[in-house]
């Protein structure tokens, strides 16, 4: 069972305020009367918003099946198979060893979702949106591991009335309610910390085109995983900089196997421990959390800010990524999918650019700055500097 939050804010709307109110109501009655959306349907200036709104609905009613469509083509490696030039339906279903008619299903499903394009009577080619999918392991693995989050939201209402105290996601990521997140197993870390650098390439460079990181000379990579933003870092910075990682000890474990794999193990340095317990290491004048903040609910989230303010000293940087709360552009996967996402993970919210802004003042940053990614559908970013004039924060 969760609090329920205080109520927001109850003072009357300003008339300018009452005014958009009535227009939404209005605006409200028509849209839900049939006979209005019949006249719309019809009538050639409001036809292509009509049409426009009643795809857009039937996408959120279908939608599920639309991701169960390319969970099954991921899981089939149906992509990587096409990518080896069109093929017969006959030859796919063969090869795929499933059923000829649900090989047809399954490709025309696809070809509206313009996964596939046909080619010719019976053939199958990669479509616009299934080529960028050949060897996308990000993407591939989002879609894996939804199975669990699909499993908590099977009754929707149910979740949403009392959110289980254990959910699949929660499991997935067993850091999100764990006591003492240090402990945790080599196994229990293995699926998201593979998850983690697979989608890794999404953000990386976002952050790393919108915010010259190689003017710095030390850099600490806060709840780093497996090292991959280190790796994609270690290219943009001289090879002087000074690189570490801080993770959970079965995460750290990890990320020194796969830098010494880069052959970079010389170049990072990885510490171990827990963000809400220990120490971060010293001597950065910078430091990332890339996707962490939003992991965490607002007390823990203040610990991890201000472990990395105490850590940057006096002076330095703190740039904080991941996909936030009302961006325009990117709603649905800033407040659709994170909202519920972390809510089924059980704990964190995505957050808005002033809430996070909050947050960083309240554990001793300033001038706090909104930088633009080219894709905020993927990251978000803020810079912030270590308050001239507080202490260390406790
Ligand atoms: C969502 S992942 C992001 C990983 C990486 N920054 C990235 O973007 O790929 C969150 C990371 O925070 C780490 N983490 C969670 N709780 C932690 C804690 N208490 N102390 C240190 N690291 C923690 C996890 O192990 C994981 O690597």
């Amino acid at each position: 069972m969760h609090a329920m939050p205080a109520l927001r804010d109850t003072a009357p709307p300003s008339r300018l305020g009452a005014w958009s109110e009535r227009w939404s109501a209005w605006r409200d009655r028509l849209l839900s009367s049939p006979a209005f959306r019949r006249r719309a349907a019809a009538f050639p200036f409001t036809a292509p918003i009509a049409r426009r709104s009643a795809s857009q609905l039937f996408d959120l009613v279908a939608g599920f099946v639309y991701s169960q469509v390319l969970h099954a083509c991921v899981k089939l490696d149906l992509f990587e198979l096409l990518a080896e030039g069109a093929q017969d339906v006959r030859t796919i279903s063969g090869r795929l060893g499933l059923p000829l008619e649900s090989t047809e299903r399954l490709l025309d499903a696809g070809v509206a979702l313009r996964l596939f394009e046909r080619r010719g009577r019976d053939r199958y080619g990669l479509g616009p949106l299934g080529a960028p999918m050949v060897g996308n392991d990000a993407i591939a693995a989002m879609v894996r591991h939804h199975a669990a989050l699909y499993a908590d939201l099977a009754d929707p209402v149910a979740f949403l009335r009392e959110r289980p105290a254990q959910t699949a996601l929660g499991q997935y990521w067993p850091y999100a309610d764990a006591s003492a997140p240090e402990g945790l197993a080599a196994a229990s870390v293995a699926a998201y910390s593979d998850l983690m650098t697979a989608s890794q390439p999404l953000v990386a460079d976002e952050i790393l085109d919108a915010y010259p990181i190689g003017r710095h000379r030390a850099l600490l990579d806060v709840g780093g995983g497996e090292g991959a933003f280190l790796i994609s870092a270690a290219a943009r910075v001289p090879p002087s900089t000074k690189l570490m990682l801080f993770d959970l000890p079965a995460v750290a474990e990890r990320a020194r196997r796969r830098c010494a794999a880069s052959g970079l193990g010389h170049r990072i340095d990885v510490y171990a421990g827990s963000f809400l317990d220990d120490e971060l290491p010293a001597g950065a004048d910078i430091a990332t959390l890339v996707r962490v903040v939003h992991d965490h609910d607002d007390a823990a989230a203040l610990r991890i800010l201000r472990a990395v303010r105490r850590a940057l000293g006096t002076d330095g940087v703190l740039l904080v990524a991941e996909p936030m709360a009302r961006t325009r552009g990117a709603e649905r996967m800033g407040d659709a999918y994170f909202g519920i996402y972390l809510f089924a993970m059980g704990s964190g919210k995505p957050r808005t650019q002033a809430a996070l802004t909050a947050l960083l003042h309240e554990a001793g940053f300033d001038r706090v700055q909104a930088l633009r990614t080219r894709m905020p559908l993927q990251t978000g970013l803020l810079v912030a500097r270590v308050a001239r004039t507080t202490e260390a924060a406790p």
